[in-house]
């Protein structure tokens, strides 16, 4: 198969690394990648937003099927691009179409999806800019804290979580009538809060079938212990201690089975990745959030635990024949800590020389935001990269990784040394 990838970070390292070991695989493009996918493949500067350059791309290189890492391109619709033209609609596509993606591109569409469906989630409201008055209402039958949503994408930012009502109802304006997060909180969903701990699970599917992949643990907070500012995402392990199998069954029942039947029951195709970011509340699963894509830095323990070749599922994703594929996990467990950039995720300095990248390691390395500049590879974003590690238990694979990442150096570099320390 000839394959092209869309995306640059950690994430789409590691589908590349693991897509390299296909026995399919003829050849490996990667839109634009970094310096890490370069290794498995062709890194080609292509626009995710320029559907017309992709096009182009596509025909020219004879790519059998495209594989979309983040979910900008699928809200924006590339699927459906591709379905309503001749020269491409015969080429796969890998993830949903824009009415599916719908489930992470509108927070109040995957709140009435799982209502419809009966999915466990929090209680909520949605209002708009005409309806203000109506939310600040809610909010005050509520208690604290307030958990307000921005309805559209708003790169992770969009969650607001206020622990007095005067500052809820204030940011609630601030959010409709003055557009905080722009078009994206032009409607804005309130949620009851939930207390738990929070997991992701994956599934992929072709629309009829799917097939569980094994589910991770994200550390999102800059700081140790779970303090600071919302990051994309510290580090990650899998499995997840607390996720025992009768608690994944009952995601599994009440969560997974019920949203992918319940997509197929609207008419509503989904093909590919479905993240569900689920938290635990006294041992009974709720849905905080549904990804129309894999998680990142999840996808860099998740895909490391895949036995199985994964364009073999992506191929039977294409030609809905995922039913016939096989899913094998790898029993070890497997952990990733996340370097970045001193200051992320507020500012930061990209173009640091990254040493010790050759060094002999037990750890896989994926890059996040690396770029080659002449002979040397520097730093080009917030997150830099990803030191994942497998071990007969999580303890074990994160000590191999903070012993790589110990011996990789750049500029005001910054990590946190406590992943998994609540799980293990
Ligand atoms: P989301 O973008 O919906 O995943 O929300 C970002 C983060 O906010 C989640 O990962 C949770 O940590 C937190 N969060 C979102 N919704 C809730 C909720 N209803 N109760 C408690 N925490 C929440
Ligand atoms: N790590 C969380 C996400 O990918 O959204």
């Amino acid at each position: 198969m000839r394959i092209l990838l869309l995306g640059s970070g950690g994430r789409e390292h590691a589908l590349a690394w693991k897509m390299a070991q296909s026995s399919v695989l003829k050849e490996l493009f990667i839109a634009p990648g970094n310096a890490g996918t370069k290794k498995h493949g062709k890194n080609v500067n292509l626009s995710l937003s320029n559907f017309e350059e992709i096009k182009t791309f596509v025909i020219e290189n004879n790519i059998n099927m495209v594989v979309v890492g983040p979910e900008d391109p699928l809200v924006n619709g590339i699927v459906d691009f591709f379905e309503a033209d001749d020269k491409l609609s015969k080429v796969p596509v890998i993830g949903p179409n824009k009415e599916a993606a719908q489930l992470e591109g509108s927070k109040d569409f995957a709140k009435e999806f799982m209502k419809r469906h009966n999915i466990p989630t929090a209680k909520y409201g949605t209002f708009t800019k005409d309806t203000l008055e109506n939310g600040y209402a809610f909010l005050e039958k509520m208690n604290a804290p307030y958990v307000l949503k921005a309805d559209g994408l708003a790169a992770g930012k969009g969650v607001l979580i206020l622990d007095n009502l005067k500052e809820a109802k204030k940011e609630l304006k601030s959010m409709l009538a003055d557009a905080k997060f722009g078009d994206a909180s032009s409607r804005v969903v309130i949620e009851q809060f939930l207390d738990g701990v929070e997991l992701s699970c994956f599934v992929i599917t072709d629309g009829m079938s799917y097939k569980k992949l094994p589910e991770a643990k994200d550390y999102k907070r800059i700081g140790e212990g779970n303090t600071g500012l919302n990051t994309g995402g510290m580090g990650a392990v899998s499995p997840v201690p607390f996720a025992n199998p009768t608690f994944l069954d009952k995601i599994e029942n009440q969560i997974i089975i019920p949203t992918v039947k319940g997509l197929r029951k609207e008419g509503i195709v989904y093909k590919g990745f479905i993240f569900f970011g689920i938290i635990n509340v006294k041992n009974e699963p709720y849905v905080i959030e549904y990804n129309c894509r894999m998680g990142d830095p999840e996808t860099e323990v998740v895909i490391p635990r895949l036995k199985s070749d994964l364009l073999d599922l992506l191929d039977g994703v294409g030609t809905n024949t995922l039913s016939e594929r096989d899913v094998v996990f790898d029993e070890r467990s497997a952990a990733t800590v996340m370097m970045v950039s001193g200051g992320y995720p507020e500012s930061y300095q990209k173009g640091k020389q990254i040493y010790g990248l050759n060094n002999e390691s037990n750890s896989l390395i994926f890059h996040a935001g690396t770029k080659e500049d002449g002979p040397v590879i520097t730093s080009n974003g917030g997150r830099v990269l990803a030191a994942t590690s497998y071990g007969k238990d999580l303890k074990t694979a994160l000590k191999k990784s903070y012993e790589t990442i110990e011996n990789i150096k750049f500029d005001n570099s910054n990590y946190r040394s406590d992943i998994g320390f609540d799980v293990l």
